[in-house]
C-alpha cells in the first residue's frame, strides 16, 4: 500500500487562490511573488481518525482558567486607572521621575497592597537597606508579608525571584541595577538597556509583572533618549513640585489600554493619598470676593478639573518681574501681551506674578481666560464676578476661542456649586440643556473684561 503523502499545490498569500503549479504571478489578483507552496492533507488522515487519538475532553467555558491573563490590581484607584485597570500579566511597567518626587513610596505602598491581596510581591531595592525600607512601610503602615531585598546584580534579582515566584517584582531603580557581564557602570545605557531587558524577559517567561523604577533626570532619561520606552510595556511618570503636596502619575504609553488617565495623589506624613475630588482639593483654600483670582476648568487626561489662576500685579520699579509658578510661562508671556494690546490694561513696567494654586501645572489653552481674568482683575483691583469659572482660549487679537470637552467641564464646575460659567461664544452652540449653571458665551476678552 502506498504511504498516505501529502499533495502539494500553491496558494497565494494575497488572494488565497489555490493553484496546481507555482508561477511567479497568481493569475487571479496578479499580485507578484505571493505563491506559496502548501501540503493538502493526505488522504488516510482523515479528521476522525486524528481526532480520536485525544483522550480528554477540551474544556468547557467555566472550566478555562483565566486567572493567568486577570490584571494585577493594586486596590489603588488612582494607580489601576492609569493602568488600564491594574497590570498586565507578562508585562513591564516603567515608572519614571525626578529624585524625591515619591516613586519609592508609590511602589513600596502598592506593592503592599499586592501582597495583601495574596499576590507574591517582591520589592528589590538598590537604593535603601532592608532596615530603611522596613521603617518606611512601618510609616506607610504596611503590615503585609511583601518580601524585600537589596541585590543590585541582575542574575542575583531573579535568582531571588526564581526562589520566591512573585507575581510582582519591583525593582528600585533600574538605575542601580547592574549585569556583570558588561564592562559599563551601572546607570549607563547599556547598563539599564540589557537589565531592563533581562527582567522584562523574566516576566514575561513567568507570567508576572516587573515594576522598574526609574529617575529621570534634568536632561531626561525617560523623555529624552527614549533608553527604556520601547523595551517596556508601559511608562508612566511621576510628576509634582517637590516643594508642593500634590503629585500627578500619567501615563505616557500603555500596550495594554489607553494613555488618557491620570492618578492624582498628595504626599502626606503618611504617604501617599489618593485625591479623590481633585476639583475640591484645589479650591479648597480659595478666597472669595479679592482680586486677582479666577477659577479655570482645565482637563486632565479625561478628568475635569477646576483649579484657581492667582494673580498678583505690583507697580514695580526697575525691571518689571515676570514670576510664573505651575503657569506655561510662555502662554503667560503672551497674555500679558494680548491684555495690553487689546485689553487696553497698563502692564508695561509692573510686576506680574501667575501662579496656578496647589503645585498643579498646566499649559492648557482652555485656561487662559481664567489667567486673563485673574490678571485684569488684580491690575484692576476688582474681583471677579463671584460663583463664576472661566474656560476659553485667548487668541492673539484678543478673540476667545472654542476648547474641547466643553460639557464635561460645565458639569464639574456646576458639580462644585458654580453658578455661573464665562465661556467662548462657540462653544455655546452644541450644549446639553442648561441645568442650574448659567452660561455665558463670549467673543472677546474685552467682552469678558467687561464682566469685571
Ligand atoms: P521617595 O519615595 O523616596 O522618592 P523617590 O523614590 O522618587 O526618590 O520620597 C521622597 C520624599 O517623600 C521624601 O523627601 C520624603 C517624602 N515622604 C513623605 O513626605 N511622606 C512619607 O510618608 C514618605 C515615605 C516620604
Ligand atoms: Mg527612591
Amino acid at each position: 500500500m502506498k504511504a498516505p503523502g501529502a499533495k502539494t499545490f500553491y496558494a497565494c498569500s494575497n488572494c488565497g487562490s489555490t493553484f496546481a503549479k507555482w508561477s511567479g504571478q497568481c493569475p487571479d489578483c496578479g499580485a507578484w511573488d505571493t505563491m506559496h507552496e502548501e501540503k493538502a492533507p493526505a488522504a488516510g488522515a482523515t479528521r476522525a481518525a486524528k481526532g480520536r487519538a485525544r483522550v480528554e475532553a477540551p474544556p468547557t467555558l467555566s472550566e478555562v482558567n483565566a486567572d493567568t491573563l486577570a490584571l494585577l490590581a493594586t486596590g489603588i484607584a488612582e494607580l489601576d486607572n492609569v493602568l488600564g485597570g491594574g497590570a498586565s500579566p507578562g508585562s513591564t511597567v516603567l515608572v519614571g521621575g525626578e529624585p524625591g518626587i515619591g516613586k519609592s513610596t508609590l511602589m513600596l505602598q502598592a506593592a503592599g497592597r499586592l501582597a495583601q491581596r495574596g499576590y507574591g510581591t517582591l520589592y528589590m531595592s538598590g537604593e535603601e537597606s532592608a532596615a530603611q525600607i522596613k521603617r518606611r512601610a512601618d510609616r506607610l503602615g504596611i503590615r503585609s508579608d511583601l518580601h524585600i531585598g537589596t541585590d543590585t546584580e541582575v542574575d542575583l534579582i531573579l535568582a531571588s525571584a526564581d526562589t520566591i515566584k512573585p507575581r510582582a517584582l519591583i525593582v528600585d531603580s533600574i538605575q542601580t541595577t547592574v549585569d556583570r557581564q558588561l564592562q559599563s557602570p551601572p546607570g549607563t545605557v547599556s547598563q539599564i538597556r540589557e537589565t531592563a531587558l533581562t527582567i522584562s524577559q523574566w516576566a514575561r517567561a513567568h507570567n508576572a509583572v516587573a515594576f522598574l523604577i526609574g529617575h529621570v533626570t534634568k536632561e531626561g532619561f525617560i523623555a529624552g533618549p527614549k533608553v527604556l520606552e520601547h523595551l517596556v510595556d508601559t511608562v508612566l511618570q511621576f510628576e509634582g513640585d517637590r516643594r508642593q503636596w500634590i503629585r500627578i502619575l500619567r501615563c505616557l504609553k500603555n500596550r495594554y489600554g489607553s494613555t488618557h488617565e491620570v492618578g492624582l495623589f498628595e504626599m502626606t506624613e503618611r504617604g501617599l493619598a489618593q485625591i479623590e475630588n481633585p476639583s475640591a482639593h484645589f479650591l479648597s483654600e480659595r478666597p472669595e470676593d479679592v482680586p486677582g483670582s479666577a477659577v479655570a476648568v482645565a482637563i486632565e487626561g479625561r478628568r475635569p478639573l477646576l483649579v484657581e489662576v492667582q494673580a498678583l500685579v505690583g507697580e514695580g520699579g526697575g525691571v518689571p518681574q515676570r514670576v510664573m509658578s505651575g503657569y506655561d510661562a510662555r502662554r503667560a508671556a503672551i497674555l500679558i501681551a494680548i491684555l495690553q494690546n487689546s485689553g487696553g490694561l497698563r502692564l508695561a513696567g509692573r510686576d506680574v506674578y501667575l501662579n496656578l494654586v496647589g503645585g498643579y501645572t498646566s499649559d492648557e489653552p482652555a485656561i487662559d481666560l481664567a489667567g486673563a481674568m485673574s490678571i485684569s482683575s488684580a491690575a484692576l483691583k476688582k474681583p471677579v464676578p463671584a460663583g463664576t469659572v472661566f474656560i476659553g482660549e485667548v487668541g492673539l487679537a484678543g478673540e476667545i476661542r472654542g476648547v474641547p470637552q466643553i460639557a464635561p467641564r460645565l458639569n464639574e464646575a456646576e458639580k462644585l456649586g458654580f453658578r455661573q460659567a464665562v465661556i467662548p461664544q462657540v462653544n455655546t452652540r452644541d450644549l446639553p440643556p442648561a441645568g442650574d449653571l448659567e452660561v455665558v458665551g463670549v467673543r472677546t476678552l474685552d467682552h469678558a473684561l467687561r464682566l469685571l
